[in-house]
């Protein structure tokens, strides 16, 4: 699963322990295990090996350069959504052209600069974008590749509303209906090849089956394409696949791939390309959340354990009801967790509110918790935080965002310093006319 374990009690980020970690840097940070990444990664490859995919890496869901670096030194293409995700693709060495650029707003600089870059494919959510896409590169003088995105009325009724994406009345891609039309509009356009077929049903989705569905849906709009001689080459089954937040409760690369292999085997016999976005199932296991208790307190019947992070350093819980679990990095032997679940059959454990310091009561990362007895000073891990944890963190409240680590083998690096107050204001010291 990962390589953050207890080992005497003690937890250990691979072979650096985490006490020792916070020692030196100060809490709260993110630590992330390049072991697991790689792992995680390597998963994927093993498990899709067959149809040779490019893994775009999503690097929305944990964007730290020196994590996309360690990925595309694997060999990872990278799913971007903005100017800014490209920046930090390039500044990982990610080939430009196992790139894709997603995404329902993009202005005109930053199509200019995907367009510079030799970027693979542009996933296309509109009539509009594909026409002003094809006419900024044919002003540059340029030619690249579009993916449209289709929306194939799929998904997972586990998935959370705001993160659904596959349903027929969302903002992202269009209908099987209108792509039909959209080929025959744009499909002989030279500036903008449109050779491909882009789905993202949401994310997480907790089984292969909506997968199925979408596939077997985009594999029938392929061949009524091709039959009616379009060229389709490249098929980008999207990203979604879970991770495992709790243990045991989320299919393995391998579970998806063993019902989605099968059906993209003629397509890839016959050359055509099969692209995948993960996301999450990379980087979320990869990332722990460190904190520090402040304060023990009780309100009515309630314990509430008051930590020096909170919705501003990893907003999942507060936003989306998600499940992360918590528990203290330095334990009595009777409690080390056996797993990652919301209730543990161990002895001595007490119900507590875990909550961080932001003025909103949606601050909570667990409303009723059983945890060994935490005290004042203790270091709590908040565990499958490395994906949408600090690339949604904000500065809320004007708290910093927190430090980030790195840690392979028995070597831990600090791949993000912790802002300071004057990181927090930089931008505000001059005021200027306009
Ligand atoms: N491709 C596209 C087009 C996407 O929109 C996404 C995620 C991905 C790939 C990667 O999905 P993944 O493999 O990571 O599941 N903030 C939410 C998740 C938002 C997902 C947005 N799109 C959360 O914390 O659960």
């Amino acid at each position: 699963m990962d390589h953050f374990i207890y080992r005497n009690g003690q937890l250990f980020a691979e072979d650096v322990s985490i006490d020792d970690l916070a020692a030196k840097v100060g809490t709260p940070f993110y630590v992330y295990s390049q072991r697991t990444l790689e792992d995680h990664y390597d998963r994927i490859a093993q498990a899709f090996a067959e149809l040779d995919p490019i893994i775009c890496y999503s690097i929305k869901s944990c964007g730290n350069v020196h994590l996309c670096k360690a990925l595309a030194d694997r060999g990872a293409g990278m799913d971007v959504v903005s100017g800014g995700e490209l920046h930090r693709a390039k500044l990982a060495g990610a080939n430009m052209a196992k790139v894709v650029y997603a995404g329902v707003g993009k202005t005109d600089s930053e199509i200019i600069d995907a367009v510079n870059a030799g970027i693979g494919w542009f996933n296309i959510e509109s009539e509009a974008e594909f026409e002003n896409i094809a006419a900024i590169a044919k002003r540059l003088g340029k030619t690249a590749n579009a993916a449209l995105r289709v929306n194939p009325d799929v998904y997972d009724s586990k998935t959370h509303d705001k993160t659904t994406t596959g349903k027929k009345e969302t903002k992202f891609g269009v209908d099987i209906e209108r792509a039909k039309r959209f080929f025959e509009r744009y499909g002989q356009v030279e500036s903008l090849r449109l050779n491909a077929i882009h789905l993202h049903i949401g994310s997480p989705i907790y089984s292969a089956d909506p997968y199925v569905a979408a596939i077997n849906k985009a594999m029938q709009l392929i061949d009524d394409l091709r039959q009616a001689g379009h060229h389709v080459t490249t098929l980008d089954i999207g990203g979604g696949f879970a991770a495992d937040y709790q243990t045991g409760a989320s299919p393995l690369a391998a579970d998806y791939a063993g019902q989605i292999v099968p059906l993209l085997r003629d397509f890839h016999a016959g050359g055509g390309t099969i692209i995948l976005e993960p996301g999450r199932t990379i980087s979320a296991n990869a990332g722990l959340l460190v904190t520090r208790v402040l304060y023990l307190k009780t309100g009515g019947r309630k314990k509430f354990v008051i930590v020096d992070t909170g919705m501003h350093h990893l907003i999942r819980p507060a936003m989306y009801e998600a499940f992360h679990f918590i528990w203290p990095t330095s334990v009595a032997p009777q409690h080390e967790p056996n797993a990652r679940q919301e209730t543990l059959d161990l002895p001595g454990l007490e119900t507590c509110e875990v909550v961080g310091p932001v003025c909103e009561t949606a601050d909570a990362f667990a409303k009723d918790r059983a945890l060994p007895p935490v005290a004042r000073g203790d270091l709590l891990a908040i565990f499958t935080a490395g994906a949408y944890g600090m690339v949604m963190a904000s500065n809320y409240n004007a708290f910093p965002l927190p430090a980030e680590v790195l840690v392979n083998g028995d070597r831990a690096t600090v791949i993000r310093k912790r802002q300071t107050y004057d990181d927090v204001t930089a931008l505000e010291r001059e005021a200027m006319a306009v």
